[in-house]
């Protein structure tokens, strides 16, 4: 496994692969976990080459305090990355992504600015930005994204249709310990009462779902993961939205006929942001 920490080199080993059939790209921020490793697998078994990078994108982190704490083991990444049949791996400096006077942005205007992105203003123009020169450093036939942050899909999605990317954005499962809980890299920042509390998430995302597939408005269902959440004394709701699949566009009143619907949360537990999301037809 090739570990270039230049675009140069980066570039170079992609040209090589792209030589060798259709190549995935796995973007990560690191401290890799099983979900990760779904992306991964779906990428190698894919593609004929699959890539990663890892790259903690500051752009991405309104607060500095949870850029600061962010989990990092690059060699225990590396070392995942390698047996599981990685070709080249991206582990770039910041300065390598932006350059002294870098000023180009990219934004998805309407999706970076609404729901998630409302209360995490820049998050999504932070990541919007990374994504797509890591597609122009790599230039992937496929790139594949966590179902988890869903928005987020949407996003890079929105960005590699609008731009012409030609690159097809794969949405892979989201992976769960046994308890419901959505495997992610701030897990392991949560204290052991925290850890037992999170699945609350998800099990109040498969309650609502219940409760629209039964007729209940997306305006009541909202009060109702409201109530269940501000019950859990260690967590803090951030946000609860549901909308249409692929198009999304929020949903309100019944839902019941309309197809497939999104649903996402996000909950604070302490200082750590957990994200959630189910996607059922109504
Ligand atoms: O999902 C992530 O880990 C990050 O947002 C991504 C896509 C690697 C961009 O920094």
């Amino acid at each position: 496994m090739r570990i270039c920490r230049t675009v140069a080199e980066m570039r170079a080993a992609c040209a090589e692969l792209r030589a060798e059939g259709t190549l995935g790209l796995v973007p990560t921020m690191g401290a890799l976990h099983a979900g990760h490793m779904a992306l991964v697998g779906a990428a190698v078994a894919g593609c004929n080459r699959a890539v990663a990078s890892v790259f903690v994108n500051p752009t991405q982190f309104e607060n500095p305090d949870d850029l600061a704490k962010y989990p990092a083991d690059t060699e225990r990444d590396l070392e995942m990355l390698r047996a599981a049949g990685v070709a080249a791996v991206f582990l770039p400096e910041a300065a390598e992504i932006y350059p002294e006077g870098a000023e180009t942005i990219v934004e998805t205007t309407r999706l970076a600015n609404m729901l998630h992105g409302e209360v995490r203003p820049g998050h999504f123009r932070g990541v919007a930005t990374v994504v797509t020169k890591l597609f122009s450093v790599v230039r992937p036939d496929r790139a594949y994204f966590g179902k988890k942050d869903y928005q987020q899909l949407h996003v890079v999605r929105q960005l590699a249709q609008d731009l012409l990317l030609g690159v097809e954005v794969v949405a892979v499962e989201t992976v769960r310990d046994a308890d419901g809980l959505a495997l992610s890299s701030r897990n392991v920042r949560l204290t052991e009462a925290q850890r037992a509390a999170a699945p609350v998430l998800q099990a109040t995302l498969q309650e609502a779902a219940e409760a629209l597939r039964a007729g209940s408005t997306v305006e009541a269902v909202t009060e109702q993961v409201r109530a269940r959440i501000e019950a859990e004394p260690l967590a803090q709701l951030e946000g609860f939205d549901v909308v249409k699949s692929g198009v999304f566009v929020p949903a309100t009143g019944v839902v019941v006929g309309q197809g497939r619907i999104g649903m996402m949360m996000s909950a604070a537990f302490g200082p750590v942001l957990l994200l959630d999301q189910l996607e059922v037809d109504v």
